[in-house]
């Protein structure tokens, strides 16, 4: 058994503009993280992930970057960042970036340049094409926009503010890892590589099977992708001790060693999105927990021997999960506990979304005016278009926007959460005043308290990160249970992830310690609803 740093680390993403606003401006910045820093040492974590903080002209709220090497006035300056890294390194915890390298913004000067001319050097930086395909964009629309000046059209499969990289040219290729160099050089820990599935397109760009939606067998996992990361690899990742994790969309088990195997895996893990949309987003009744087992431990057995998981159940493109895939009412707090421990305790890299760990929920937005993300403002504009009524998109939105992950994380019942003295650039969620870091701080019976229970634990006992995952309680609709074992130890992770008391039968284990469980009372024979337990087995 190999000990690596990053496979015994617990991980926290940071959604910068909505952390901690240290200058009353409305918006989260680096020195608010420098302030928060104990706070997340005191809960336990060892790896922080901070989206973009890059100049941008934020269409994409900074997934649209402009300069790769300079930090956007509002969120700081690179002397601020410097200090960051210094002071996480202080505290011994590692600090990763973001790589958005599958696009830029349009603003980019390569990109201004690009479009300049059809002659100019960095035109086929970029993908042009005389002739648009019928391809659709993954926030909306045509992936296709018309130059006027150049008279042709770039491809952008995001929004029209962030072109597309044509990665089949070399120049732009080795423009890209000496920035990534220059960042390793630093010395930060890693990235985490934002939609990098996505670099390799279809050679000569044909049509999609559907023209409604995005051609994802062109321009998601395609065929020769490994070319290009092999080479990223090689010319970058491969000369530093670092931790990486692809954002790979459309990966499936099936091709995982070529992007985290020991011989030809490029990252050190991957965020797989297959278990994202298993609950019903017209009907209150939570995650599929079934499908869910089935996918969980599918990814479990796959990179069991070979390869790493990165473990999570949220981050900024996708609502709460305590709303989502559970009951954020009546079982709030059961609910934002035990769907911590059904994902914590797997083997894999856990990393927790800012405000995840304190039970923060769905915002309830009641006008288009209230959404800040450029996709909901695309879809909203599309859906208008095709006469559907201002309410019924609205309430499309209230279930699927990304914007409930990133309304201001809720520090304290100061106003709008002591997230900022200021107008807060998306509103906070009206329930600060309950859910918040303060009131939980200090009370042991809280999702935060909790959480650093599950933290502690994790950490106590090699079991947990080392340890070989087998389902158990299988054929189980309600109950998703496994056990973690390692040489002689065991233990049993028990969560029911359902409204119902599910009656449970034990006896097959000698059970040891009681070492977690989310209801003062335990009855050995049942599971309440949403109950979560962690047993030592003898
Ligand atoms: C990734 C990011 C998302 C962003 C997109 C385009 O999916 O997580 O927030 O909008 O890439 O960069
Ligand atoms: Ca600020």
């Amino acid at each position: 058994m190999e000990r690596i740093w990053w496979k015994e680390a617990v991980a926290y993403q940071i959604y910068l503009r909505s952390f901690y606003d240290s200058n009353g401006d409305g918006i989260g910045d680096l020195p608010g993280i420098i302030e928060k820093l104990d706070y997340l040492k005191d809960l336990g974590i060892d790896v922080i992930w901070v989206c973009p903080f890059y100049k941008s002209p934020n269409a994409d709220n900074g997934y649209d970057i402009s300069d790769y090497q300079a930090v956007l006035e509002e969120f700081g300056t690179m002397d601020d960042f410097d200090r960051l890294l210094e002071e996480a390194h202080k505290r011994d915890m590692k600090l990763i970036i973001d790589l958005v390298v599958n696009h830029t913004s349009d603003e980019h000067p390569w990109f201004i340049e690009s479009r300049s001319s059809k002659n100019h050097p960095k035109r086929d930086w970029y993908i042009w094409a005389d002739q648009p395909n019928n391809w659709q964009s993954i926030f909306g629309g045509p992936a296709w926009q018309y130059d006027k000046h150049s008279d042709q059209y770039y491809l952008h499969i995001f929004s029209v503010k962030q072109p597309d990289l044509n990665w089949e040219n070399k120049d732009m290729r080795q423009s890209i890892y000496d920035m990534i160099n220059w960042w390793l050089d630093k010395g930060i820990d890693g990235f985490r590589v934002d939609a990098i599935s996505h670099i390799k397109k279809t050679k000569g760009l044909p049509n999609g099977q559907s023209s409604t939606e995005p051609p994802w067998e062109h321009m998601m996992n395609v065929d020769g992708i490994h070319n290009y990361l092999d080479e990223l690899y090689d010319k970058t990742f491969s000369n530093y001790d670092i931790m990486t994790v692809g954002e790979a969309n459309g990966v499936s088990t099936d091709d995982i060693y070529k992007w985290v195997g020991k011989d030809e895996g490029k990252f050190s893990m991957i965020f797989q999105f297959e278990h994202l949309d298993l609950w019903d987003r017209n009907s209150n009744a939570g995650v599929d927990v079934p499908k869910l087992k089935e996918v969980l431990t599918k990814w479990q057995h796959a990179l069991d021997e070979d390869g790493w998981n990165a473990l999570f159940i949220e981050n900024h493109d996708i609502p709460r999960a305590t709303t989502t895939w559970g009951n954020d009412e009546e079982y709030w707090y059961e609910c934002a506990t035990a769907l911590g421990v059904m994902y914590f305790f797997m083997k894999g890299t856990p990393f927790i979304y800012q405000g995840q760990e304190i039970g923060m929920k769905n915002a309830e937005f009641s006008s288009i005016n209230d959404f800040n993300d450029i996709k909901d403002h695309n879809f909203y504009k599309q859906q208008s278009e095709q006469g559907e009524s201002a309410q019924a998109i609205i309430d499309t939105l209230n279930v699927t926007s990304r914007d409930h992950s990133r309304t201001p994380m809720q520090w304290s019942a100061e106003p709008n959460a002591g997230f900022t003295t200021g107008t807060p650039w998306l509103k906070t969620n009206p329930n600060y005043k309950t859910i918040n870091v303060e009131s939980q701080l200090n009370d042991p019976n809280t999702v935060l308290a909790f959480y650093k229970d599950m933290i502690q634990l994790k950490k106590s006992d090699e079991t947990f990160t080392y340890g070989k995952y087998d389902l158990v309680f299988e054929s189980s609709p309600t109950v998703f249970a496994y056990t973690r074992t390692l040489n002689k130890d065991q233990v049993l992770v028990l969560t029911n992830l359902s409204e119902d008391r599910t009656p449970i039968d034990l006896s097959q284990y000698e059970l040891g310690h009681l070492l977690l469980n989310n209801y003062s009372e335990v009855d050995e024979t049942v599971l309440k609803p949403y109950e979560a337990r962690v047993y030592q087995v003898k």
